[in-house]
């Protein structure tokens, strides 16, 4: 192995979300909002709605159907441009379930026992009882990743250790096979607001299973809430720091100043030097106008999408088109690898 050459693995930009409800400020600042910022970056871009990770959690399939549209609207609706980059929803390229059970095979128990989302869906709860589904569920999202060769993942915070797992799950593969077949994929865990957290409690992430709806921003709140969840976000009494340094330990602070530059595209210290010495009495209407002016151009474009379902599943029946081609050859040459016997090519 040490002698052969790497392979090269052309730069291609893969990421998922989970229709598995609402889409929250967390997912906008620290997911689509990326996404849509590298698809001009001059690399091939693949987004998909992960369906068949938000099954591994009971879902109503009404409920399923119009998230999964809602979620494909947010997209669009943020800006993703299907004509250049491939937006789908991960059900229709059956390529993906059948490269998650190879890896099903290929990762160990042992691993996804040390997973922390699963010791997190699962605390104080019977583990006994969540789905096979659930457990398994990385080495579906390295399926999803590795598939498409990809090299570069844009993620939240929260999604590192799965990327991890999936650059191990690569790893074990190319080992035992002694093949270099799937590349090491790097996350992209960059800029402000990789980690938005909970406005109740500075301590959580912000997240759409949260039971108060007080805790997060939602991409469908109307004007008026947003300006009035941010009003009530907790904080402390002090003013606002004119350096990062100053929020170390201030979590809700921090907060609240990341969210106000992610949202600007600004770094945090440019907003401080604006801010520093303010009270939050200040800042928070500011955030709220600029939340509100970011945010209802997407809401309204969302609205007007999930009435026209039709454009929103056409351009996903042409993104499933273009992926199953992606897709086609790498699980072919994947099933030749370890050995299973297909069509002659003639
Ligand atoms: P999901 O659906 O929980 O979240 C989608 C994306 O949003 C990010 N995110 C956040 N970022 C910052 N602050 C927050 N509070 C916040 N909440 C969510 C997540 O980090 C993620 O990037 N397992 C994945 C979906 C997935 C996937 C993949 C991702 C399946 N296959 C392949 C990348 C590549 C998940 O459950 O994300």
């Amino acid at each position: 192995m040490a002698d052969t050459p790497k392979a090269q693995f052309k730069p291609r930009v893969f990421s998922g979300i989970q229709p598995s409800g609402g889409l929250t400020l967390g997912n906008y600042l620290g997911a689509i909002k990326r996404f849509v910022d590298m698809q001009d970056s001059g690399i091939e871009t693949i987004y998909c709605v992960v369906d068949m990770h938000a099954i591994t959690t009971w879902q109503d399939p009404e409920a399923l159907r119009r998230q999964t549209r809602e979620l494909a609207a947010g997209y669009l609706a943020a800006g993703l441009d299907p004509a250049k980059s491939i937006l789908f929803n991960q059900s229709q390229v059956s390529a993906h379930a059948e490269l998650g059970w190879v890896f099903n095979c290929v990762a160990r128990m042992g691993w996804m026992n040390r997973m922390t989302q699963w010791k997190d869906k699962t605390a104080g709860k019977n583990a006994e009882a969540e789905s096979l589904g659930l457990f398994a569920y990385p080495s579906l999202m390295a399926a999803d990743i590795l598939l498409y060769h990809a090299t570069h993942v844009p993620v939240g915070e929260d999604q590192k250790q799965h990327l991890e797992l999936t650059r191990d799950i690569a790893a074990k593969f190319n080992h035992d096979y002694g093949v270099d077949f799937f590349p090491l994929t790097e996350p992209v865990i960059e800029g402000a607001a990789t980690r938005v957290m909970s406005l109740r409690d500075g301590s959580r992430k912000m997240s759409k299973s949260d039971p108060s709806d007080q805790s997060r921003i939602n991409m469908s709140d109307d004007a008026d809430t947003i300006a009035r969840k941010i009003r009530r976000a907790r904080t402390d009494s002090e003013p606002l720091p004119s350096e990062a340094r100053g929020l170390e330990h201030r979590p809700e602070a921090r907060n609240l100043v990341n969210i106000y530059a992610a949202l600007a595209d600004r770094p945090v210290d440019r907003v401080l030097a604006e801010f520093g010495g303010r009270p939050f009495s200040e800042f928070k209407p500011q955030l709220a106008d600029l939340a509100v002016a970011r945010l209802a151009p997407i809401s309204a474009e969302m609205a007007r999408l999930m009435d026209n379902e039709d454009e929103i599943d056409r351009i996903l029946s042409r993104g499933a088109a273009r992926a199953r081609e992606i897709t086609a050859p790498v699980l072919r040459a994947t099933y030749d690898i370890i050995g299973m016997v297909g069509p002659k090519r003639i």
